[in-house]
């Protein structure tokens, strides 16, 4: 039985390494300071999906798939991923209304969550995701019944816009932090429920130490 997400420390691992025994070697270290690990492309490219169930044991795992594509496609994508071991699956809302419902109909038919992207924290990612698309997509992924949506910590202020469009019913989790310069106590303060932090925790000497640096800094906060 996979681990659920529930808000303890208020950060999650971006584990973006691309072997095995680094993944799991860092996730047992930062394990009590971290409530989800999000893996993506890079490592389970290195390793395949079976990385998943090993990380499933150790906490709750995110799929940041960024899935984007036709309903039928989304649901063998979000399949696979639940199928897998994985509690929860980023999806892309700019592919419409029906792509993002189907996500959200597989995950509720295994108990999992949907994250909608709504607006991304490199400096390019409000080029599309203007001011008004992102709201857009905030909204959608509230009405589909998503379980959160991700967004920005390199822009706190929008974080803080886009919890206005989707009231306290879903949660926020919010990449940028460290490593891309966003602050993890002003994305906290902005509304978001989570910060997710990369290169930061794992490319430091002592991931441990790091994640606790995070979690201290936004324990009041949370
Ligand atoms: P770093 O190393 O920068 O890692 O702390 C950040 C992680 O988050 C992912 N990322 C995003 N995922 N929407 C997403 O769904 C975003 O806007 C976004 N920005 C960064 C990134 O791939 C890495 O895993």
């Amino acid at each position: 039985m996979s681990k659920s997400l529930a808000r303890k420390n208020g950060v999650i691992l971006a584990l973006d390494v691309t072997d095995e025994k680094t993944a799991l070697t860092v996730s047992r270290e930062v394990a009590e300071a971290v409530d989800a690990i999000k893996i993506g492309y890079p490592l389970v490219l290195g390793t395949g999906l079976s990385i998943a169930e090993k990380l499933s044991r150790i906490a709750p795992v995110i799929a940041d798939f960024k899935v984007a594509d036709i309903p039928n496609t989304d649901r063998l994508i979000c399949e696979h991923v639940f199928d897998a071991g994985c509690d929860a699956v980023i999806v892309q809302g700019f592919t419409g209304p029906d792509s993002l419902t189907e996500c959200v109909k597989t995950a509720n038919e295994y108990q999992k969550k949907v994250f909608v992207v709504a607006e991304m924290s490199h400096p390019g990612g409000d080029h599309f995701f203007t001011d008004s698309v992102s709201k857009e997509i905030a909204a959608m992924a509230k009405k589909s019944g998503a379980f959160g949506i991700v967004a920005p910590a390199t822009r706190p202020e929008r974080v803080k816009e886009l919890r206005g469009v989707i009231g306290s019913g879903l949660k926020i989790i919010s990449p940028g932090v460290g490593a891309q310069g966003g602050s993890a106590a002003d994305t906290i303060k902005a509304g978001a429920d989570w910060v997710i932090v990369g290169r930061s925790i794992y490319g430091s000497k002592n991931p441990r130490e790091e994640a606790e640096k995070v979690k201290r800094e936004i324990e009041k906060y949370i």
